[in-house]
């Protein structure tokens, strides 16, 4: 790999990562990633903005061959699949000064162990001038840390956004292909890290509205020569307004809870409710999340192990909280063999939701007639509230 130009003086230098699964411990890559790096080649200084995870610092290091001088790290997010190769950076190119955040010095000295005379904090709105490039800090905090910047490139018209706008994708191209594939990678990675701070990321969007952006380069997954596409795709995101839409959540042991999730997905979809069912003990994790960006209800589907609920499904309903989507309403069904504490136990998992509850239905053994009309209710009034709320 060698520097690979995007626009004017500005190059990518970055590792894609084609067999990492999992991030954090936590989040599936269905498709890899990227540790996306810049190196801008102003007529007086030379900027590299972020650099690698640590296991690629090779890549990093290879494409910055014949490099000879960095006078500034701009680094945008503290976490270490960006900052981690500081140490290394500055260990090659020690007149490097590191820029960042306020927040970020403190934390890249906390995390990293850097000098603190080794990083200048820029203030929201900051510019530095490397000659015939200016740079101008936009801070962009709760991208899902609270340290985070931008920087605007200007006379390029690059938005350099870290992991705002990314996505876990990794391809050999720089640039969006294929915005219809691009768009589940994107709104997965949103799910995943920033739902939790939909109202910051609504700030952020604000806070670059003004910037006459002709392109936008993430930390990770490809750059979007269109960024009307992805800011679209953020504004609908982050909107408060679910949609027609319920996720089901569900296992199952002996197939009762199994068939009463799909007596409610029909019962659903007969009303135009779009119901997302989906076994947590088999399925990709990320997709759920990528349901529960929009979902108006949330539907917990458990048989019961030791009278309480299945620990996958307990899985699901702590990451749904810890994920605080939009979603309005929630409700529980499932079985039982001799006594159950299951729903208590799926609604006291969700604190931080403020769902309003709905009569779900919970059977001993198969369900029988009575139930799968219980089940009926259950999605008429699922139908009812989503139409209330002016979704249908
Ligand atoms: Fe890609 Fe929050 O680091």
């Amino acid at each position: 790999m060698h520097p690979r130009p995007i626009k004017d003086n500005v190059f990518a230098v970055g590792a894609v990562d084609w067999d990492r699964r999992l991030f954090d411990a936590l989040i599936p890559l269905p498709d890899g990633t990227s540790y996306n790096a810049y190196l801008i080649l102003g007529s007086q200084k030379t900027a590299l903005l972020d650099t690698v995870d640590p296991a690629k610092a090779d890549v990093l290091f290879e494409n910055l061959k014949g490099v000879e001088r960095i006078d500034y790290v701009i680094a945008h997010h503290a976490e270490q699949d960006h900052s981690g190769c500081l140490p290394a950076v500055l260990a090659r190119y020690p007149m490097a000064q590191v820029v960042g955040s306020t927040k970020a010095k403190g934390m890249l000295i906390d995390h990293l162990h850097l000098e603190a005379s080794k990083i200048t904090a820029v203030e929201d709105g900051a510019t530095l001038s490397l000659g015939d490039v200016t740079l101008e800090f936009a801070h962009t905090p709760w991208v899902h840390w609270p340290e985070t910047m931008s920087t605007f490139a200007r006379e390029s018209k690059i938005l350099f956004s870290c992991d705002f706008f990314g996505s876990h994708l990794a391809q050999s191209d720089l640039f969006v292909k294929d915005e219809e594939f691009l768009y589940e990678a994107a709104k997965r990675y949103f799910a995943e890290i920033m739902m939790p701070f939909r109202t910051n990321i609504k700030r952020n969007l604000e806070r670059i509205k003004d910037f006459p952006i002709e392109m936008i380069a993430p930390s990770h997954g490809p750059i979007h020569p269109r960024p009307a596409f992805i800011l679209d795709a953020y504004r609908d995101w982050v909107g408060d307004t679910p949609k027609n839409a319920a996720v089901v959540a569900f296992t199952t042991m002996h197939g009762s809870t199994e068939l009463l999730v799909e007596r409610l997905v029909a019962s659903l979809a007969e009303r135009g409710v779009k119901a997302f069912p989906f076994n947590v003990a088999e399925g990709d994790i990320g997709k759920l999340a990528i349901a529960l960006v929009d979902a108006a209800t949330i539907v917990i589907g458990s048989p019961t192990v030791h009278v309480g609920l299945h620990p996958k499904v307990a899985y699901a309903a702590f990451l749904a909280n810890a994920l605080r989507p939009k979603a309005k309403f929630a409700a529980v069904i499932g079985s039982y063999g001799w006594a159950t504490k299951m729903a208590e136990q799926a609604l006291a998992l969700m604190p931080n939701l403020k769902l309003e509850v709905l009569p779900g239905v919970v059977v001993k053994g198969m369900p029988r007639a009575e139930e799968d009309e219980a089940v009926e209710k259950l999605a008429e009034t699922i139908a009812r509230k989503h139409k209330e709320l002016g979704l249908a």
